[in-house]
């Protein structure tokens, strides 16, 4: 039988220690809230949203209460995944993990089920020495190998980018330090894994290498570029925000960026 969900992929909302916090000219709370307005207006109900990372704009602990008041009563259950702006710990303290089965009490790594669906978080925030590059530890690699031995099928949540994306400062600045091995893992069960999306770059991007889907996905805030040659990293503050809509079943993914800013109007065409 065929089960069909959908749920929805943000990333990088950047909060600040309150609500007027700014961070390259964009009021992140706000763009935060306008999406919450925007997905309270969607014609379809998510079974969850997914937050790949940097909730926080610099692990504030006032920013992980702002998140965790903004979405009290959404009726959407959100998951988070630790990215290099944030900490495990306090992702642990101030956000639920929605009766998800943790997988370690060190890293912020679980997993949870929707239908016949997995999903599994993966910690990759590595020590500040190596930051904004993520690395899999030997405990998180464990910890896959031991899911992916299961013979289940996942669908994988982690903050990094996983593989070079033609785009000098990222490829330099923002990987896994050990992105060959962990993709060659993944290439080893690739039959189980039925994507890897990821946030970090601010962004949506797709590469399929072989036989794994990686899919990012834009900032609720604030845009990177990632133009070839690029040696700098580059901002865009449009006041634009963005989302995916993933929708899964046995037999494919679609994933459907989508964007919001304050004051749009949606219009259902009429003949
Ligand atoms: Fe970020």
């Amino acid at each position: 039988m065929t089960t069909s969900i959908r749920f929805l992929h943000i990333s990088d909302t950047h909060l600040g220690p309150k609500k007027e916090f700014i961070q390259h000219e964009v009021n992140t709370f706000e763009a935060f809230s306008q999406f919450i307005t925007t997905v309270r207006g969607l014609p379809f109900k998510p079974e969850f949203i997914i937050h790949t990372g940097d909730i926080t704009s610099d692990c504030y602990e006032e920013g992980y209460k702002l998140m965790a008041s903004e979405i009290e009563n959404l009726g959407i259950p959100l998951y988070f995944v630790t990215g290099n702006h944030d900490r495990s710990e306090q992702i642990k303290k101030y956000l639920s993990s929605n009766n998800a089965e943790t997988l370690s009490s060190r890293l912020n790594s679980y997993r949870f089920s929707v239908g016949n669906h997995t999903f599994m978080t993966l910690d990759g925030r590595g020590p500040d020495a190596i930051d904004p590059h993520g690395v899999i530890s030997a405990e998180q690699m464990e910890i896959l190998k031991k899911e992916l031995e299961t013979g289940k099928q996942l669908t994988l949540f982690i903050h990094y980018s996983t593989h070079p994306l033609d785009s000098i400062w990222f490829d330099e600045n923002m990987l896994l330090t050990n992105e060959t091995e962990f993709h060659q893992l993944l290439v080893s069960h690739k039959d189980q894994v039925r994507g890897v999306l990821f946030g970090h770059i601010h962004r949506s991007t797709q590469t399929f290498q072989d036989g794994i889907l990686y899919a990012s996905v834009g900032s609720t805030a604030i845009q990177f570029h990632l133009n070839p040659d690029q040696e700098v990293p580059m901002f865009e503050s449009t006041g634009r925000g963005y989302f995916n809509i993933v929708s899964i079943d046995e037999s494919k993914m679609i994933i459907k960026e989508q964007s919001f800013a304050n004051g749009q109007k949606i219009y259902d065409y009429k003949t």
